[in-house]
């Protein structure tokens, strides 16, 4: 029997205007090359086991349900309100609650169980995200011996940080059941390794993996991005222009969930930083969407509310009766208009104070016209900063920073502009998502199943090729 591919997430897309970096990405790759997406449902219901099928086209998809319970103390408890802020440095906003944890590590039970059921010897499995950090622990203690890879959208925390869990070092005990552990940057890994250096347990090898007790993961970045061409559609699409009555003289977008560590309210005070000090006359607009985001999270109420009011302070400040500065539009909007939105807008500010990698940065480049593009004005703690170096890179800690940026984006000569967009551009084509998934799924595929097969070979990998001894080389 064909091996298949096996992608195991809380999150899977179920007909509705997606949002969120991890949906969009692999919604993308599994497009092209089929297989099998394991998922929570959005709906809670008892968990009698089975797993629902909710489509057909173009890949297969299998929901599990949760309780009412499980949804709070292991979706918005453990994983959104401690490892979400702690790999975030917001060790101010954890939030540690009885039954989290707990919630947490049944909820990655109950899923194993289920692929268990499901994976064929030969299949691979690729779990994503850090809600199913201890999924292959779980895997393999039901006996589960396939290549199982992990890939951690969000930033790897830093090794202080992990000491505000529980049980701090669970994290790189969990990790090491994985034959692959996938992180966004070169930063991260640094992050991972560091993790282990001060891990009495683990061992560094000469091919650059980690072995940790008996067993060896491999760690490296692999830089997630987008598809290009899916995404650059939405600019062909025969529409209304979404500003036919009242088109800005300069737009600038910005596009996130509405999360606390995207930076929002330093980049609100940042335009109102510039209208203050723009150039006199001016009238430019602010597009800001944001849609709602795990919003039973206290934080994400307060950001909320924190939002609205300094949107509305700034507005009223500087208002006219046919000129509003910014608009704020706090729900979901469809890709196709994302993309024709980012093509009208003269810079894009994403301002993230800590950002595995931040999507948005790569549509926005990709949906400009290369002959006369906008400028992407880019937080320098994005994942996407480490190789996007050619973007107006920001301190979005430092509004007179971004405000700064918003200034040199709007007057920037066209030349300029082209040459910033043609090198961000190679990052976005070098990137792209169906790239990412291919050399993910290549690397997992050549991972040494077991121990004993890594020291038959030593340095090489279970394929023995000199391929997997460069691949090793990326992440010393
Ligand atoms: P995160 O994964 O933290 O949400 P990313 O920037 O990596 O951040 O990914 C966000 C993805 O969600 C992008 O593809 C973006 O286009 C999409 N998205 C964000 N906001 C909206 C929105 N209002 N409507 C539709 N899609 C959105
Ligand atoms: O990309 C990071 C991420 O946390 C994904 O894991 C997640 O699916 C997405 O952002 C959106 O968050 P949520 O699934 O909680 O709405």
């Amino acid at each position: 029997m064909p091996s298949k591919l096996i992608v195991v997430s809380n999150r899977i897309p179920m007909g509705d205007s997606s949002s969120g970096g991890l949906v969009v990405a692999l919604h993308d790759v599994l497009a092209r090359s089929g297989g099998l997406w394991v998922g929570a449902h959005p709906d809670t219901g008892s968990d009698d086991g089975t797993l629902e099928l909710v489509g057909s086209e173009p890949y297969r998809r299998l929901a599990f349900r949760l309780s009412e319970t499980d949804l709070k103390n292991y979706y918005l408890g453990f994983s959104n309100s401690v490892l979400w802020p702690l790999c975030h440095r917001r060790g101010d906003l954890v939030d540690h609650q009885p039954g989290f944890e707990e919630a947490y590590r049944a909820v990655n039970r109950r899923i194993a169980l289920r692929i268990a059921e499901l994976a064929d010897p030969d299949d691979l499995v690729w779990v994503h995200d850090y809600h199913l950090l201890p999924l292959a622990y779980e895997l393999r203690s039901l006996g589960v011996r396939n290549r199982i890879g992990f890939f951690l959208h969000i930033p790897f925390p830093a090794l202080g940080d992990l000491s505000m869990l529980a049980n701090p070092e669970d994290f790189a005990e969990w990790i090491s059941h994985y034959n692959l552990l996938g992180l966004q940057t070169r930063g991260d890994v640094a992050r991972c390794l560091e993790m282990y250096r001060a891990d009495p347990r683990a061992e560094f090898l000469p091919s650059g993996c980690v072995r940790f007790r008996d067993r060896i993961t491999s760690i490296r970045s692999f830089p997630i991005g987008i598809d290009v061409e899916g995404f650059r559609a939405g600019l062909l699409e025969e529409e209304d222009c979404p500003f036919a009555q009242e088109k800005p003289e300069a737009l600038i977008i910005g596009v996130d969930r509405l999360d606390y560590t995207k930076g929002l309210l330093n980049r609100f005070r940042a335009f109102g930083r510039y209208l203050e000090t723009r150039p006199e006359g001016t009238r430019p607009c602010f597009l800001q969407i944001a849609p709602p985001s795990r919003e039973k999270v206290q934080a994400y109420q307060d950001i909320t509310r924190e939002l609205e009011e300094i949107s509305g302070h700034i507005n009223g400040a500087y208002a006219e009766i046919d000129w509003t500065p910014i608009r704020y539009i706090h729900r979901n909007v469809e890709r196709k208009s994302l993309a024709r939105l980012h093509n009208m807008a003269q810079a894009c500010l994403v301002t993230s104070l800590a950002d595995g990698m931040n999507l948005v940065a790569k549509e926005f480049v990709a949906a400009q016209d290369p002959g006369d593009p906008g400028v992407l004005i880019l937080s320098r703690f994005a994942g996407a900063a480490e190789d996007m170096t050619e973007a107006l890179q920001v301190n979005p800690y430092d509004v007179e920073d971004i405000a700064a940026a918003i200034r040199q984006a709007l007057a920037m000569p066209k030349l300029e502009r082209v040459a910033r967009h043609r090198a961000c551009m190679d990052v976005v084509e070098d990137t792209e998502s169906s790239v990412w998934a291919k050399t993910f799924l290549k690397v997992l595929g050549k991972c040494p199943l077991s121990l004993t097969e890594k020291l038959l070979t030593p340095g090489k990998d279970s394929s023995g090729t000199e391929e997997a001894e460069s691949d090793a080389e990326v992440h010393r």
